[in-house]
Parts: C-alpha cells; structure tokens; sequence
C-alpha cells in the first residue's frame, strides 16, 4: 500500500526501489525466506530494484556480521525471484574490496554493490578502485586538482621507478625523472586546461 502510494506521486518516468531488511535476526521476526516473498510483493507493484540490507529491527537481534555478511540474501532475492522479472538487485553490508565488489557481481549475486561505511574510512575509495584497475570511463573521474595523483604510487618492486638498478658496466641511457611528477602528458589531457 505505502509502495503503491508512493508510484502514484512519483513522476513514471523515474526510478523507484525499495530497501528491505531481509532478516530480523531474531527468534519470531522476518527471515531470509521472508524476504524473497516481500521482495516478491514489492515487484508486483512496481518496485525496479530492491536494495537488500538486514537487522536494525529490534534490540535482541543476533546479526551474523561479517565480510559481505549480507550478500547472501541479496543472490537468494536476485536469483529466486527478481532476476527473472529484470529487476535489479542491490547487495550491501560490509563489502569493502573491489575484488568483493567484482566477485559478487560477476558471480550473478548482485546487480549492484554500494559501499557505505568503505565510503567513510577513505573518500577516494571509487577513484582509487579505477584507478588500480585502469577504468578511465565516465564513473569515476578524477577532480582536476587531484588528477596529477591518479596515478598508483610506485611501491618498491615496480618496473615504473627510475633509474632501474643494473648489472652491466654500461646500462642504457634511461629517463631519469620520477614519473608521479612530470605534467601528465598531453593524450592524457586532451579535455583539460592545464597550466606549466
Ligand atoms: C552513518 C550511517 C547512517 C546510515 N543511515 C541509514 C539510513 O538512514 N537508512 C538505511 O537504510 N541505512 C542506513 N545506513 C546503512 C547504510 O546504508 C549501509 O547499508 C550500511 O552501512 C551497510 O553497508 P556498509 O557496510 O557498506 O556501510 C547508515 C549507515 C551509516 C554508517
């Protein structure tokens, strides 16, 4: 009814989805079969994704907390019932690496993964993810006073550090500037303004 209530004042053109806490973790209260039928109700009436969080219901609960400790019931949601009605699935709860975020995406588990608290701990979780994995997309780009930083840090045993050691008597000539702090070079910034 409250779902039903909100369609109906907000414009059909845009987007509507529902959290749910998917367990109670308490003796008596809503679990995790609860939740693929709720789920089930809410795409009946229109919800276009279902954000899949737990607990948070009563003081008593027991909540298993883990890594990706909610993820469970957001593969059960996705692969029971949403999935075959294209609705997205939206897993949450303690996903703090990309390699977390790749793997319960890649594993039909979830649509879509949000970070919360990874998001407080370090605010430039998304731009460092892309970064690492050298997306340069449109999702995450990077503000320009920091762009000159995009690049990872080179750690000790990187082929990027320069001068590299060498064995033999006369090494080849090598560029000697440390790359993190020459101007980026101008392929890289083709859309920026930059100054000297
Ligand atoms: C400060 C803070 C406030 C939050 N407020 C809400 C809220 O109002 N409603 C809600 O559904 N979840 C809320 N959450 C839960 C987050 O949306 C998220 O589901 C939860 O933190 C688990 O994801 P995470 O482990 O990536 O942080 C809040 C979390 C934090 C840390």
């Amino acid at each position: 009814e409250v779902l039903d209530a909100v369609r109906e004042a907000w414009p059909a053109s845009k987007t509507i989805g529902v959290r749910i806490s998917a367990t109670d973790w308490s003796p008596g209260g809503n679990t995790e079969e609860d939740a693929v039928d709720i789920a089930r109700a809410f795409i009946a009436h229109g919800a276009q994704f279902i954000d899949v969080s737990s607990g948070q219901i009563v003081k008593d609960e027991k909540p298993a907390f883990g890594r990706s400790y909610q993820t469970p019931f957001a593969d059960r949601i996705r692969n029971q019932v949403a999935a075959e009605a294209g609705v997205s699935v939206i897993a949450v709860g303690a996903v703090s690496s990309y390699d977390d975020v790749n793997s319960i995406l890649l594993a039909g588990r979830a649509d879509l993964v949000a970070l919360g608290r990874t998001h407080l701990y370090n605010p430039q979780w998304t731009l460092q993810a892309a970064a690492e994995q050298d997306y340069t997309g449109d999702g995450a780009t990077w503000p320009l006073p920091f762009k000159a930083g995009r690049r990872k840090p080179p750690a000790a045993r990187t082929d990027a550090v320069r001068p590299r050691l060498s064995l033999v008597r006369e090494a080849e000539e090598q560029e000697q500037t440390h790359l993190r702090w020459i101007p980026a070079r101008k392929s890289e910034t083709s859309n920026l303004v930059t100054s000297a």
